[in-house]
């Protein structure tokens, strides 16, 4: 049976850099608070009605396409993972599709919802297609556009300054060479803390804060009455909360854990490990990470001084960034892992 290869990355982060001080013009912050307690200096924004997860997703496939030596035409699967998407609904996957011009419908294209843990179960989707010879050349992508959902004034303090827009791929492939490509990867939920790092609405959950009326099939009027409701009453939920302390306690619990797992399994120990590529959720959260497996500074790829959190793209982001720099080499042995809302996790190693 093949495994499956990582054949070729590429990323994509908007132009306008965002900095500290940038943020303490619009809400009551600084530079050393968001420093001493994130890492971040600074992060992108994308360019409001020209860029969207999928034109920037598009930016970094066609990156990755042509690294993994292919032609768009290639691409037979489309798994996209973003918490921010263009629309509602249709999925950014087929969107991509359309936006780099693939016209043939020989191709499915999946969105995953799993927040900054989305690359990882893409991965993991990914890696079961490839290994049961379902498709042979899938795009895997993570793509977000965090500025244009931010609380930007000092009350969305502790969570807006933490993120950043933009994009990362990769291509996967089969490969029939020995001990290549991805070993093993790991997943988790626990759906008890659900609501603890989220963004409530728009959602059809219902009954949060609405007058206790049944609508029935409600007409425009109703409509608009409820969205004024609940935007007056609890505007909060339009904009993503976070508990930090407990996201905190629980990141630096299970990012070890799921790497030990992913280590365990494939016969392997961390001073084996080349690359750790944790999700970029805060540096602190890697720096303990990095502690508790007794990693040199070397081993850990971190970016997040530069883009913020990226959510679903910051495993890609930083995993391009780390093999343009020349840290990622054949036959290095990477780890990836990632932690977020949900609460998710998960891990992948791979022998590049
Ligand atoms: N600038 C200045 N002051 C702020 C800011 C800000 N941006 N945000 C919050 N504060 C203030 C608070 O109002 C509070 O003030 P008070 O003591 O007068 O009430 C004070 O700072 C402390 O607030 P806390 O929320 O307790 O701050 P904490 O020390 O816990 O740091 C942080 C917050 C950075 C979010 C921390 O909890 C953390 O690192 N959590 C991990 C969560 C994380 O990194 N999430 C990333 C996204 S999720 C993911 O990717 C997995």
């Amino acid at each position: 049976m093949s495994s499956t290869k990582i054949a070729g990355v590429g990323f994509y982060v908007p132009e306008q850099v965002v900095t500290n001080f940038d943020l303490m013009k619009v809400m009551d912050t600084s530079d050393e608070w968001i420093r001493e307690r994130s890492g971040i200096v600074e992060r992108r924004y994308a360019k409001k009605h020209e860029e969207t997860p999928t034109t920037m997703a598009a930016e970094a496939s066609k990156i990755a396409i042509e690294r993994a030596g292919l032609q768009k035409e290639d691409i037979d699967f489309i798994i996209f993972a973003t918490l921010s998407p263009d629309y509602y609904f249709p999925g950014c996957g087929v969107l991509l599709q359309r936006e780099l011009g693939i016209t043939k419908t020989e191709i499915g294209a999946l969105d995953i919802r799993n927040q900054c843990s989305g690359f990882v179960y893409g991965l993991s989707v990914a890696d079961q297609f490839i290994k049961s010879g379902m498709y042979k050349n899938i795009l895997l992508v993570g793509s977000e556009m965090h500025s244009m959902g931010l609380d930007f004034t000092t009350r969305g303090r502790g969570v807006s300054v933490l993120f950043g827009d933009g994009a990362g791929a990769v291509v996967l492939q089969p490969t029939f060479e020995e001990g290549r490509g991805i070993l093993t990867t790991h997943l988790h939920s626990d759906g008890t803390h659900a609501e603890e790092l989220a963004m409530l609405s728009p959602g059809s959950h219902g009954g949060y804060h609405l007058p206790d009326v049944d609508f029935g099939f409600p007409t425009a009027e109703e409509l608009g009455e409820i969205f004024v409701y609940d935007n007056l009453l609890n505007n909060k939920t339009y904009y993503p909360v976070m508990d930090g302390q407990l996201v905190f306690k629980k990141a630096v619990t299970k990012f070890p854990e799921v790497i030990m797992e992913a280590l365990s399994k494939a016969g392997h120990i961390p001073e084996d490990i080349d690359l750790l590529v944790p999700h970029q959720a805060n540096l602190r959260i890697a720096q303990f990470v990095q502690k508790s497996l007794k990693l040199p500074d070397e081993k850990v790829f971190n970016n997040i001084m530069k883009y913020g959190n990226t959510t679903a793209a910051s495993i890609p982001i930083a995993l391009s960034e780390a093999w343009e720099a020349g840290k990622v080499k054949e036959g290095d042995l990477v780890c990836l892992a990632a932690f977020g809302s949900g609460f998710t996790w998960g891990s992948a190693l791979v022998r590049w």
